[in-house]
Order: structure tokens, then sequence, then C-alpha cells
């Protein structure tokens, strides 16, 4: 049977794309020798390298002046490596959840040690981050703002760019290339790869260079962007398999039409999961309409059909549904819906939903 995978992260991955990664496992361009034992210093793992730098820039439309780095420790290192890179004096967070308030968390030892400071200038966290905070006050002379621009515990997103005249921080760890960006509104993007464009192991930071050094501040090596920019994110040892995988993903994006096409995609694949859940009677959205998720859709059953959870979950999986209960600290149920997830998907569950309302 068809398996359907709605994991949140790590996640589904093009099938084409781990055909590749399974053939350079075993023979990586043409060395005789799999990818997982060849040095990263090697002219092909370099080429691996320049060219899924390349792809990024050209798929994104990353302006001169900004640079792309594939280095370790997760979206969660960056929470505390931002700040801790751009933040000068004073910087503005917006509060839309778990990983939201981690990056915040993060800051708060920056301040500690350098005597800077954050403002929350906004949370949704009132109604258990089910929205966007729409309405607040950004502070003149801030270094910049950071928020999360997709919530995926919560299945809430920003569907554009935030409008501000603030330089703009952000953590599109489970949207990155699902839409347009443009990204000379912002200093840092940055991300765990594992949703939209890798195994797990990488971490994408796209860098604008002058935003950089700005102030005087000893950064450990490791913790300072400029030392994986000026290596070309080869100062210590990069996720090779993981970065490996990446380019694959962004060779099929290219192929596929790359971002118009993703983000036609994505929109097609949540308005046909969205309008199913609206029109079915067992189940009910848990966002603001307006702030629903393309990447995570949120849902639970209908206050009526509470008891009808567990056995929705088991008639899903039985028909090859994998990874759509909700997250623990919301439970119900979550799809994700990532770029690598084709349409037929989506449509089979939509069928499952169709099939138990016509059951009950
Ligand atoms: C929006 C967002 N930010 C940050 C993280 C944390 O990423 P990592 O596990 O790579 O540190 C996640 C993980 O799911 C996430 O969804």
């Amino acid at each position: 049977m068809k398996k359907h995978n709605f994991y949140a992260g790590p996640s589904i991955l093009n099938r084409g794309v781990i055909e590749n990664a399974a053939k350079g496992v075993l023979d990586f361009a043409n060395t005789g020798l799999s990818v997982l034992e060849v040095s990263h210093r090697g002219k092909e793992f370099q080429a691996v390298m320049d060219e899924a730098v390349a792809l990024f820039k050209e798929l994104l439309d990353v302006p001169e002046g900004y640079e792309v780095i594939f280095v370790g420790g997760g979206a969660s290192l960056q929470f505390f490596m931002a700040p801790l890179n751009l933040l000068g004096k004073k910087a503005a967070y917006i509060n839309t959840g778990t990983w939201s308030t981690k990056a915040i968390e993060q800051a708060e030892y920056v301040n500690k040690m350098f005597g800077t400071s954050i403002e929350v200038i906004a949370s949704s966290e009132d109604k258990n981050f089910t929205y966007i905070p729409k309405n607040f006050q950004v502070p003149e002379g801030i270094d910049y703002l950071h928020y999360t621009s997709n919530n995926t515990i919560y299945g809430t997103e920003y569907h554009k760019d935030l409008d501000c005249k603030a330089r703009l921080v952000c953590d599109m760890s489970s949207d990155i290339m699902s839409r347009p960006v443009d990204v000379s509104k912002y200093d840092l993007i940055y991300g765990g790869a594992q949703k939209n464009l890798a195994p797990a192991g990488v971490t994408f930071a796209i860098v604008r260079k002058d935003a950089l050094g700005k102030f005087e501040r000893s950064i450990p090596t490791m913790l300072d962007y400029n030392t994986h920019i000026k290596k070309g994110s080869m100062f210590n040892t990069p996720p090779v398999f993981p970065i490996f995988v990446l380019l694959q993903t962004l060779k099929w994006y290219k192929e596929i039409g790359g971002i118009k096409a993703l983000d036609k995609r994505n929109a097609e694949k949540a308005q046909v999961l969205y309008d199913e859940i609206d029109r079915n009677k067992l189940f009910k959205g848990t966002v603001a309409a307006e702030d629903r998720s393309r990447m995570n859709v949120c849902f639970v059953m209908n206050d009526e059909y509470q008891d009808l959870q567990d056995e929705f979950f088991k008639f899903a999986t039985e028909r090859g549904m994998v990874g759509i209960k909700g997250h623990r600290s919301v439970g119900g149920f979550r799809a994700s819906l990532y770029n690598a997830m084709e349409i037929d998907s989506v449509k089979a569950l939509v069928e499952a939903m169709k099939d138990f309302e016509a059951k009950h």
C-alpha cells in the first residue's frame, strides 16, 4: 500500500531525490566511493557544495551582498547565533509559538552576556498561538525584528514578507522555498533543512554580509557567521550527506519550475485540504482562517464528534496516512504538506475524511 507521508519534520522528500541520494550512497560522482565515505575537501564534494550554494541563491533570487551557508546545530543554534552576531543594542521579537518562544529565550542569554535588550512587541499567546498578530508598533532604532514565518506546531503562517521598516531576521525552517521571498528585506534568514530541503543535519543561513561586524564583540569562532562565510561552510566538517541530498532537492525544484511552481503547488494542496475541513461535518480547523499555514494543516474533530478522534486516526492509518497526529502540545491532527508532497496524497487524505464522514 502506498504510504502518504504527513510527518512534520524530518519529513517527506521527493522520490527522485531519494533515488539520486541512494545512487550517491553507492557510487558518488563516479569516484567508486560512497558519498558517505569521501573527504569534504575533495574536488567532487566541493563541486556539490558550490552547486548547492549557487542553486540556493538562484532559486530564492538572493541579491548581491548576501551569503548562503550550510552549517550544523539546527535552527535551535541559530536562535542564539542570530542575536550573538546581530544584536548590538536592542531588537524586537514577535512571539507566534513554541519556536519563537525558544528564539526569545536564547536572545535573553545574549542580553545577559552583553547588556543588550529585546522587546516582545506582539504575541498570540493569549489565544494559544492560533493567529498571527497584526497590529503592533515596531520601535525605532532597533537592530532587527525577529519572527517565525511558519509555526510548524500551531499551523499558522505569514503568507508574505512582514511589511515594516525594520531590518528583518526570520526563522523559515518550515516554509523555506515554499513561496517567493524578498530576501533584500532581511539581514538573516535561517532554518533547519529537514522539512523542505534535506534530511536532518544541515541548517541553512542566508546572511547579509554588511549586517555583520557592526559592533565590537568577541564571538567564539564556530558561532561567528563570518567564520563560515569566509571558509565557504568548510571551516569544520560540514554535514556532507545532508548537503548532498539538499542539492538533489534544489535540482528537482529547478526542474519543476522553481519557487513559482512550488508556490502554485502549495496553494492548490492547501486549498484542497482546508476546503474539506470546512465542508466535512466531523472536522474543524484550529486557527484563524486568514493565517492558516499551507505547510502544516492543523485540525480537530468537531465538538460533538470528539470521541471519534482515535477511530479516525486508525481509519486513516489503515489507508496509508502516516504522521497525521497533532503535536503533543496541541492534540488533534496535523497534516504537513511540504514542497515534496504530491497532491495525490492530499486527495487520499480528503477521501479518507469523506469516507469516514459517510460512515458516521
Ligand atoms: C519553525 C521551526 N523553528 C525551529 C525549529 C527547530 O529546528 P531544529 O530542530 O533544526 O533545531 C523547528 C523544528 O521543528 C521549527 O519547526
